[in-house]
């Protein structure tokens, strides 16, 4: 079913934030019926809350320090989300791993996007895995995050090649460029209704017109 308003997304970050940045422009253009009501991040001077300030999101940072355990900081940002009315939580860089608590509260409605073909190469420093790996092609996920860390359900990938002369750093600029159109695109999948979640596998309703092959390095689906 079609929805009536723009989809309330509420990202989490903690450093540079340009997932949040493609986000936004994507919103801001009108491409996604989607709009980014708040911005929490662990970490009080990060890029991300510089984004965000200066498009007039409310950015917050919200201290772990002050908070006792991982289950009362956890509930501290459900509250943040909880005020903005967030429908989907973004995660965009966001370093920490969130408590059962926090997944259960929003259940599927919590995206997370990572550096590499899942399930190859999760946590961190994925690019860096895939190099020593030595694999010929490698790429970016968004899913819906689960209990563990970069293992929820596949929503969409994108494939980039891996080259002899790569560094992590042509690698992962290689990766980011996809990672700034699948996210969104997630999003959009998301905002019109079209993910179903069945176990591990997530459907996309009418996703056969988007099956060609997409122009560029990479190759993207759905
Ligand atoms: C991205 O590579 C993302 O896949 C990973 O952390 C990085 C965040 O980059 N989870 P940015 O803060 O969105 O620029």
């Amino acid at each position: 079913m079609a929805r009536s308003g723009r989809l309330r997304v509420g990202v989490l970050a903690s450093g540079r934030g340009s997932n949040l940045q493609a986000i936004i422009d994507a919103s801001e253009a009108g491409k996604l019926e989607a709009v980014i009501v708040v911005v929490l991040s662990d970490k009080p001077d990060v890029y991300a809350l510089e984004r965000a300030r200066r498009h007039a999101i409310p950015g917050l940072f919200v201290d772990p320090k002050s908070h006792a355990t991982r289950e009362a900081f956890d509930t501290a940002l459900i509250a943040a989300l909880t005020e903005h009315q967030v429908e989907l939580v973004c995660l965009a860089g966001y370093m920490r791993v969130l408590t059962a608590a926090f997944i259960n509260h929003f259940r599927h409605r919590v995206m997370n996007i990572h550096p590499a073909l899942l399930p190859s190469f999760p946590g961190l420093h994925a690019q860096r895995q895939a190099l020593r790996h030595g694999v010929k092609f490698s790429g970016c996920t968004v899913h819906f995050a689960d209990e563990g860390v970069d293992t929820g359900p596949i929503i969409i990938q994108a494939v980039v090649p891996v080259f002899d002369d790569d560094s992590e750093e042509t690698l992962a600029a290689r990766i980011l460029t996809y990672e700034h159109q699948i996210y969104p695109r997630a999003i959009q999948l998301y905002a019109e209704g079209r993910l179903r979640v069945r176990g591990r596998h997530v459907t996309c309703r009418g996703s056969e017109a988007d099956r060609a092959p997409r122009e560029g390095w990479g190759y993207m689906h759905p």
